[in-house]
């Protein structure tokens, strides 16, 4: 029988740097966002400058993740996938890289409507987006911001699901696509 190795090579190592980085830093995002929910003016700005400051980074990441991923295409997926599995797997990297590109950019398209770029963790400054002067366009695009973090989260869940479907029930070493070592046995 062949080995997993040969059936599933690995993402390049960079795109695996990328893809868990990435995936902390929005889960982080997340939870900043949501601790300064409840909370206004500077209190609120402990968690909101670190959140806008990591969502810029996401943004630079998967920027240079798309550019690396059309120089490295990814490993095939293997061949006795069904169709259905296909076009899922496909359906939801397409939408991730969407939401990871759409949610940051919006939120300094928010920003920039209210004045304001983004310190980044004190070290440079990223000036505002050239938008007119605006606090209800700013609002209004929080809005769509916010919005777009449920279909994030439920893809997740879904690619999570799918990750852990393909280890421990079809066991085809899927997951050590994204993580070195484990496919070796
Ligand atoms: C990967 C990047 C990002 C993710 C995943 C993300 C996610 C979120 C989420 C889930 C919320 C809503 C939290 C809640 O109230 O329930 C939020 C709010 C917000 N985000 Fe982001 N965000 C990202 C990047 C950014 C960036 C780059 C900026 C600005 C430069 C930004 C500015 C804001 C602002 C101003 C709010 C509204 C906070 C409030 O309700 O007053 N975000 N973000
Ligand atoms: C939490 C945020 C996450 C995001 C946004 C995310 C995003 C992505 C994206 C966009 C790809 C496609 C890579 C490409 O071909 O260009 C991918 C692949 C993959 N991810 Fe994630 N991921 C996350 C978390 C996870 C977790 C927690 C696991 C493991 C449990 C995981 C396991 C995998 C595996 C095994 C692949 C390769 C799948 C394949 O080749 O079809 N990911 N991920």
């Amino acid at each position: 029988m062949e080995t997993i190795n040969t059936r599933s090579p690995r993402y390049t190592a960079l795109a695996i740097i990328l893809h868990w980085l990435i995936a902390i830093a929005l889960i982080v995002n997340w939870r900043l966002a949501e601790a300064a929910e409840h909370l206004e003016g500077p209190a609120a700005a402990v968690y909101m400058n670190p959140h806008k400051a990591l969502g810029i980074t996401v943004l630079i990441l998967t920027v240079l993740r798309i550019i690396w991923r059309l120089m490295n295409p990814p490993p095939p997926m293997n061949d006795d996938y069904k169709p259905w599995e296909r076009m899922l797997a496909r359906a939801t990297h397409a939408i991730f890289y969407i939401l990871m590109i759409a949610i940051p950019l919006l939120g300094w398209l928010a920003s920039s409507s209210f004045g304001y770029g983004v310190d980044m963790f004190g070290l440079f400054q990223v000036p505002a987006l050239p938008v007119p002067n605006s606090p209800d366009d700013g609002k209004f695009i929080i809005g769509i911001h916010k919005a777009l973090w449920t279909p994030m989260m439920i893809l997740i869940v879904l690619h999570i699901a799918g990750a852990l479907k393909h280890q421990f029930i079809d066991r085809d070493g899927e997951l050590g696509k994204m993580i070195p070592g484990l496919a070796k046995r």
